[in-house]
C-alpha cells in the first residue's frame, strides 16, 4: 500500500476525531488501516464504549448499524453503502410477527447478521462467537432462533436438551461450500487441521476439528501446532498468510468462500470515506433502535 495515502488517513483521522474499525473478512489493506478489527462480537463491544465521535465501519451494512445502535450519539459511516448481507435479506421484521404468532412463548434469538428493524422485534442478539453460550442460558421452552440454519443447527446439536426451531436462512457464502470440496483439501493437505465457520453446511462442519467464529479460527492457527486449512470468507486466510509468514495456512475453496460484499472498500475509498466524500451515514429511527438495542444489550449482559 503506499505510505503516503496511509499518512493521509492518519492525519484526517485525527483531524476529525475518527476511529476505523474493520471486520475480519475485509483485505488485509483495510486490516491494515484499521484501529479496531474483529470479529461481529468483538466489534460490537468495542462499538459500546469507544472515545472517538465519527466511527467509519469497514464491513456491511448491519455491523454499521449495530454501532449505531449501540453509540447514537456518533456520527456512523458505513464507506461502501451497496455492501449488505445476504443472510440478513433472508428475514423481514414481518416474517418474524407472523412466526410469533404461529409460537407465542417462544424466546426469539436473531443472529447479528440481521438489520436493524428484524432486531427490533427479537427477544436477544447472539454472534457466532457467543451464540453457544448465550443460548445455553435462554430460559424458554422453545427458541426461535434466525436467520442461519447452519448455525442455529449447530447449536440445537450441541444444546440437545433445548428445543430450537430453524428460520430456513443461510449465508451465500458459506452454505455453498461441500463436503466434496471438504474431503479433496484434506487429502491434499493430510497433515493439516481443518477450522470451519459454523455457518458452513453439518456436512462440512463434522470434518473440522475446530469451528467457531473468524476471531475463534484465527486464534485456533494461531496457536496450532500444524498447518490450518481455514474454512471460512477469504479475507481472514488473506492476512493472516501477510501477516505471519512464518506460519502454513492453506485456503478453502477461496473462489466459494469470498463474500462480495466485504470487498468494496479499498484504501482510496477509505481516505474518501475519512474525508467526508464518500460513504453513508447510518440514521436509525429512535423507537426502532431503542427496540433494536434491547437484543443487543442483552447479548453483552449474556455473552
Ligand atoms: P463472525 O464475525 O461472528 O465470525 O461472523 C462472520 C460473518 O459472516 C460476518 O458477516
Ligand atoms: Fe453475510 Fe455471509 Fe457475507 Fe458474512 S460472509 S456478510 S454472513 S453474506
Amino acid at each position: 500500500m503506499n505510505d503516503a495515502l496511509q499518512s493521509l488517513i492518519a492525519q484526517r483521522k485525527a483531524q476529525t476525531d475518527t476511529v476505523i474499525l474493520a471486520h475480519t473478512y475485509q483485505p488485509p489493506e483495510i486490516i491494515a488501516l484499521a484501529d479496531i478489527t474483529g470479529d461481529s462480537f468483538a466489534l460490537a463491544k468495542a462499538a459500546a464504549k469507544l472515545p472517538q465521535k465519527r466511527v467509519i465501519m469497514c464491513g456491511v451494512r448491519f455491523m454499521a448499524e449495530s454501532v449505531k445502535i449501540l453509540a447514537p450519539e456518533k456520527e456512523v459511516i458505513l464507506p461502501a453503502p451497496d455492501a449488505g448481507c445476504g443472510m440478513a435479506r433472508m428475514i423481514t421484521p414481518e416474517d418474524i410477527l407472523a412466526w410469533k404468532q404461529e409460537h407465542p412463548d417462544a424466546c426469539v434469538c436473531a443472529y447479528i447478521n440481521t438489520t436493524a428493524a428484524v432486531k427490533a422485534v427479537c427477544d436477544v442478539c447472539v454472534t457466532s462467537s457467543s451464540a453457544l453460550k448465550i443460548v445455553s442460558k435462554l430460559d424458554a421452552e422453545e427458541i426461535l432462533f434466525l436467520p442461519d440454519r447452519n448455525l442455529g443447527g449447530w447449536i440445537a446439536a450441541l444444546l440437545p436438551d433445548k428445543k430450537i426451531t430453524l428460520w430456513n436462512g443461510y449465508c451465500p457464502v458459506h452454505d455453498n461450500l461441500t463436503e466434496e470440496q471438504v474431503l479433496a483439501a484434506k487429502a491434499e493437505h493430510p497433515d493439516a487441521l481443518l477450522a470451519v465457520h459454523p455457518e458452513c453446511r453439518e456436512e462440512v462442519v463434522k470434518h473440522a476439528d475446530m469451528a467457531g467464529s473468524t476471531a475463534e479460527i484465527i486464534d485456533f492457527a494461531l496457536k496450532a501446532d500444524k498447518p490450518v486449512i481455514i474454512g471460512t470468507e477469504r479475507g481472514v486466510a488473506d492476512t493472516l498468510t501477510k501477516q505471519y509468514p512464518d506460519k502454513q495456512f492453506y485456503y478453502l475453496c477461496p473462489e466459494t468462500l469470498t463474500c462480495p460484499d466485504m470487498k468494496y472498500i479499498t484504501p482510496a475509498l477509505l481516505l474518501a470515506a475519512v474525508n467526508g466524500e464518500q460513504g453513508e451515514k447510518i440514521i436509525l429511527d429512535e423507537e426502532l433502535r431503542l427496540a433494536a438495542k434491547k437484543s443487543i444489550d442483552r447479548m453483552l449482559e449474556l455473552g
